[in-house]
């Protein structure tokens, strides 16, 4: 089963871009996750649809149609989805050319240095997703607060319930998508 990962952060030492990389490793033996940069992804314009998507985005449509499932890893800004979220799922969930999440299994998790640890950006994300036709995995949730407390210098997250959290999730979600494959 393979699964596409997109880190909502742009920056360096990002606390998603981390919880992201743990999850690669923490996957189930027969789930591949492959982080997906999406820094490339121009500011959605209708215009540039006319003429078909720019490359940066039929690249990430082709990946994901060749995924059985994508992973959104989101911050939160303003108690609400940051834009390179919302941007991205503009482009490939677009009726223009082709709409890419329609059908698609989604799963988000997210990680903030507060204690709601990103649930007012993750229910943006879901509804943004069913409103394009994504199937949306709902449970278990992952909501990693103060997460500038929970990993290491390395990026290696240390608090054991954050990595069991993660680990249940990534079963439950992959299994999950099983069922629709
Ligand atoms: C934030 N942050 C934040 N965190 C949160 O849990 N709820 C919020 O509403 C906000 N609002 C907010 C607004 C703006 C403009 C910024 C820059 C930040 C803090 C945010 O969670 C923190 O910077 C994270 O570290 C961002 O994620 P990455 O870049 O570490 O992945």
């Amino acid at each position: 089963m393979k699964i596409i990962a997109i880190s909502g952060s742009l920056r360096q030492h990002s606390l998603n871009s981390k919880l992201l990389a743990e999850a690669v490793s923490m996957k189930p033996d027969d789930v591949t996750i492959t982080a997906y940069e999406i820094q490339e992804i121009p500011l959605f314009n209708g215009d540039l649809e006319e003429d078909g998507d720019p490359e940066a985005v039929l690249s990430l449509k082709r990946a994901l149609k060749e995924s059985d499932g994508l992973l959104i890893v989101t911050p939160e800004y303003h108690e609400s989805m940051p834009g390179v979220i919302k941007n991205v799922l503009d482009w490939v969930g677009s009726d223009a050319n082709e709409n890419v999440l329609r059908n698609l299994p989604v799963g988000v998790i997210g990680a903030s240095p507060t204690r709601f640890g990103t649930a007012h950006a993750q229910k943006q994300v879901k509804q943004a997703l069913i409103a394009a036709g994504s199937e949306v995995f709902q449970k278990p949730e992952v909501y990693v607060a103060k997460a500038n407390e929970k990993f290491d210098d390395k990026g290696n997250l240390t608090d054991e319930r954050t990595k069991k959290a993660v680990t249940r999730y990534l079963q439950s979600f992959s299994s999950w998508i099983g069922k629709k494959i």
